[in-house]
């Protein structure tokens, strides 16, 4: 099953990552020989498919490089400054893995995937644009709810931010153009919302089961290394974001996320919009926490009033048919109370960028 695990998130790498796929493929052939890798990673698919072992080892490798413990390595992986050269790259790499083998493993098999990826907030700046003014728009309001935006699966808090961001869109920017965040979201079409209204968030909160702190060294080299090493544009992307979390501190909370939710959402404040959003987070999630969470979202949803209004906005995968270009596509879906609407905004790549708003 590993074998299949890491072929698999290999190829689901490409094209934005050949060095995550030449490792990934390579460690699958060891496996399939019954190499020395085999103690490195047995176990890992423990977590099932949706834990994505591939991406844990890759990002525990990746950690290695980053704290300097793998010069030799460093020279393949180029947020270090190196080069990939695909013909000494394995050698390289196994034997850094195997000097390495128990704090690689420990970490891969301790860690959940931690993606913290700020490109997603571009889908998500859109989507509460959306929500505020149509939310407002169904009860007569002549300006957009402001938000309370509460994020389940935030891992370091990174897209807790999205009124920070500075959009650039048609040559002009959109958004907090002071922000050392700026984003190109690659948009084709537009989202059916005024953006040039100003976006209000007046409480912003997340939650985890495994948050991740980016006022720390080892948080920032902990969501630093989920990034691909020869993805320079999310890289820059993400140290952006971290250099934003420095100004602007919001602690993550420890919890999972339907009782967090509960809590949360045991009351409604009147003339805000209470926005529950979620980014590649449902993959990972227990049935058992699906379940509850749809509970607990549909219990407020009916005390949900004109005045206090709430919008379920998420960013999720869905598996495609056998034979499709990607495996996975990524819908950015809307719901909002009492008025029912519910629809795809728009479908983009796993980063949130690019991406295509419906009509
Ligand atoms: C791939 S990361 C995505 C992080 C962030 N949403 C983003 O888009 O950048 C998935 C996150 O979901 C968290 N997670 C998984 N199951 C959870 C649960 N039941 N409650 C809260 N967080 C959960 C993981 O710990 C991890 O940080």
């Amino acid at each position: 099953m590993l074998v299949e695990l890491f072929r698999d998130a290999a190829r689901a790498c490409l094209p934005a990552s050949p060095l995550t796929n030449l490792l990934l493929d390579s460690v699958a052939d060891d496996l399939a020989e019954s190499g020395p890798m085999t103690s490195v990673v047995c176990g890992l698919e423990l977590g099932g498919a949706g834990s994505v072992p591939g991406l844990r080892f890759a990002a525990a490798v990746h950690h290695l490089v980053l704290s300097g413990r793998a010069p030799k390595l460093a020279r393949h992986y180029p947020t270090a400054g190196g080069r990939l050269d695909p013909a000494t790259f394995w050698p390289a790499a196994r034997a850094a893995i195997l000097a390495g083998s128990d704090g690689v493993r420990e970490r891969a098999t301790a860690t959940a995937v931690q993606t913290n990826e700020p490109g997603r907030m571009a889908p998500c700046l859109g989507g509460l644009q959306v929500a505020a003014q149509e939310a407002a728009r169904r009860v007569g309001r002549s300006t957009p709810f402001p938000i309370r935006l509460l994020e389940i699966g935030a891992s370091g808090g990174l897209n807790l931010r999205p009124d920070r961001v500075a959009l650039e869109l048609d040559g002009t920017v959109v958004g907090d153009e002071t922000s050392p965040l700026r984003l190109d979201p690659a948009w084709t079409g537009r989202p059916s919302a005024d953006l040039s209204a100003e976006l209000r968030i007046v409480e912003r909160a997340g939650c985890d089961l495994h948050p991740s702190d980016p006022n720390t060294e080892e948080g920032r080299l902990h969501l630093s290394s989920f990034v691909w090493p020869d993805s320079l544009e999310r890289w820059d992307r993400l140290q952006a974001a971290l250099r934003l979390a420095s100004t602007d501190p919001i602690t993550v909370d420890r919890a999972a996320g339907p009782e967090w939710l509960a809590d949360r959402l045991a009351d409604l404040p009147a003339d805000v919009l209470t926005v529950v959003w979620h980014s590649v987070v449902w993959q990972y999630v227990s049935a058992r926490d699906r379940a509850r969470g749809r509970e607990i979202l549909a219990e407020a949803a009916a005390r949900a009033t004109d005045r206090a209004p709430l919008a379920l906005l998420v960013y999720e995968s869905r598996r495609m048919p056998p034979g499709a270009p990607m495996p996975y596509r990524f819908d950015l879906l809307l719901r909002l109370w009492p008025s029912g609407l519910a629809g795809r905004l728009g479908t983009g790549g796993g980063h949130g960028i690019p991406f295509t708003w419906l009509g």
